[in-house]
This record gives structure tokens, sequence and C-alpha cells, in this order.
């Protein structure tokens, strides 16, 4: 596959053209921004690390029966994905409270929910990514109703593969966000990346924080967190 010229640069992933129409290179970075962009840094061989984590991950979903726009991993930061038009809504699942629905509904950080939740953003830097509710979605015609039916059955089950696979590695799966796309015929994929920039990742026994808070939150020993978790992993899927 030729690498062509970049499409993209996001805050975390260069995408680039290749010379098939319906595939894409992503190319992970070790930059890292929090609160839409005002925090920045760098998180020293984060990229490798997401890019390994998040194609185990959908390699596995896919086997599973999630339909995912992975297809081939081809170096440490690159990935052959296929293309996709984003649907613009972050899509947060959470088990635990944590962040900012802690925050929102007044509880404590760490309290587990009844029934797992979803919630939806509109992606749009510009706005800071507001919450946004499905109505909403369908009426500024962001994904059509039944889009978001099959968005949220995936989120769900791949809520519940997740949860069981990060537990047999120890780690608790508070929340996550995902993104879906759209290949050229329709179809809904999941897109984007599951990495610990994008998940929140506790360690079970001690309740540690294994993921991006650590940056977020100045927590220090961010670069080992993310080896540690990405380890866990590996050890698991070996
Ligand atoms: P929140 O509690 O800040 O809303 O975050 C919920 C989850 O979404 C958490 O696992 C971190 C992830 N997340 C992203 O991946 N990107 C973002 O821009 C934000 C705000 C959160």
């Amino acid at each position: 596959m030729e690498k062509k010229e970049q499409l993209y640069e996001g805050k975390a992933k260069k995408v680039y053209r290749t010379n098939d129409p319906e595939r894409l290179i992503v190319d992970y970075k070790d930059d890292a921004t929090a609160f839409n962009g005002l925090k920045k840094g760098s998180i020293s061989g984060k990229g490798v690390i997401n890019n390994k984590m998040s194609n185990l991950l959908m390699a596995k979903l896919e086997k599973d029966g999630i339909p995912t726009h992975f297809v081939e991993e081809l170096s440490d930061r690159e990935t052959l994905v296929k293309r996709v038009s984003i649907v613009p809504l972050e899509v947060i699942i959470r088990n635990i409270a944590a962040g900012s629905f802690a925050k929102r509904y007044g509880v404590e950080e760490g309290t587990p929910l009844e029934i797992p939740t979803i919630e939806f953003s509109y992606k749009n830097d510009a706005l800071g990514d507001p919450l946004i509710n499905t109505y909403h979605a369908i009426a500024l015609k962001l994904a059509t109703e039944a889009e978001i039916e099959t968005i949220k059955k995936y989120a769900f089950e791949i809520n519940r593969q997740l949860q069981a696979l990060w537990k047999e590695c120890g780690v608790t799966l508070v929340d996550f966000k995902l993104e879906f796309g759209k290949t050229s015929d329709g179809t809904v994929v999941l897109a984007d990346e599951i990495s610990p920039d994008t998940c929140r990742l506790w360690d079970s026994e001690t309740g540690e924080k294994l993921d991006k808070d650590r940056f977020r939150r100045d927590l220090g020993g961010v670069e080992a967190a993310y080896e540690e978790v990405m380890k866990r992993l590996s050890g698991h899927m070996a």
C-alpha cells in the first residue's frame, strides 16, 4: 500500500491518502491535549501504544461481530484503515461515575452506576463538543434514527466485551469514548481509536488510574501507566 499525501492532522493522529480510494493510513503521534486543546503536552511512546492497543481491541471486536475500520497494522505507529465519513458524535459509555458525569450530577467519582449509560457529544471543537440528545442529532442531520440505533447497539455490545476483557487483565473499565464512521456503501463501523487516551482504566485492586487522566490531572507517571495497561493487555492476548 502506497502512502500518499496527508489529508488531515488531528490532535493525536495524522491521516494519509493511499493509492486505494477506500483505504487510509493513520499515523499515531505522541502529542497529547486536554480540555479542548487548552492543555498541551507529549506522552513519550504513546503513539506506539495507542496504535497497538487500538488494533488489538478492534481486531478482537471484529472477530466477535462488531464491524470496525481496522484493516492492517503497518508499523509501530501506522495502521491501514477503511476510509469512512465520521459520524460527528462522540459516543460515551459509562459504568462508573467519573469525570464530567461525576461533576455534572454531583456524585463522587468511583460511584458504580446502576446500569451502563450512554451519552452523545456533538463533535465540534468550535463549540467545545457540547452534549447532545438523539432528537437534536437527528434534527441536525448528524445521523439518521437507524444509524443512531445501530450505534447504540454496537456501543453497549462493545462495553460488554471490553469490560470482560479488561477484567481479565485486572483493569476496571470505568468509561470510554467511541466514534463511528460510514463506509462508502453506508455501513456503520467503529472508527477512531480505543486506547488509554479514550478510556478510563483503573487498576481493579488499587483503583490506580492507568489512563490519560494522569496527564489531564497532572498526576505524574503518565508513560508508566500507558506501558502498564499495554503490558497487561498484550500479556493476556498473547
Ligand atoms: P468525560 O468524563 O470527561 O466526559 O470523559 C468521558 C470519557 O471520554 C473518558 O473515558 C475520556 C473520554 N474522552 C475522550 O476520549 N475525548 C474527549 O475529548 C473527552 C472530553 C473525553
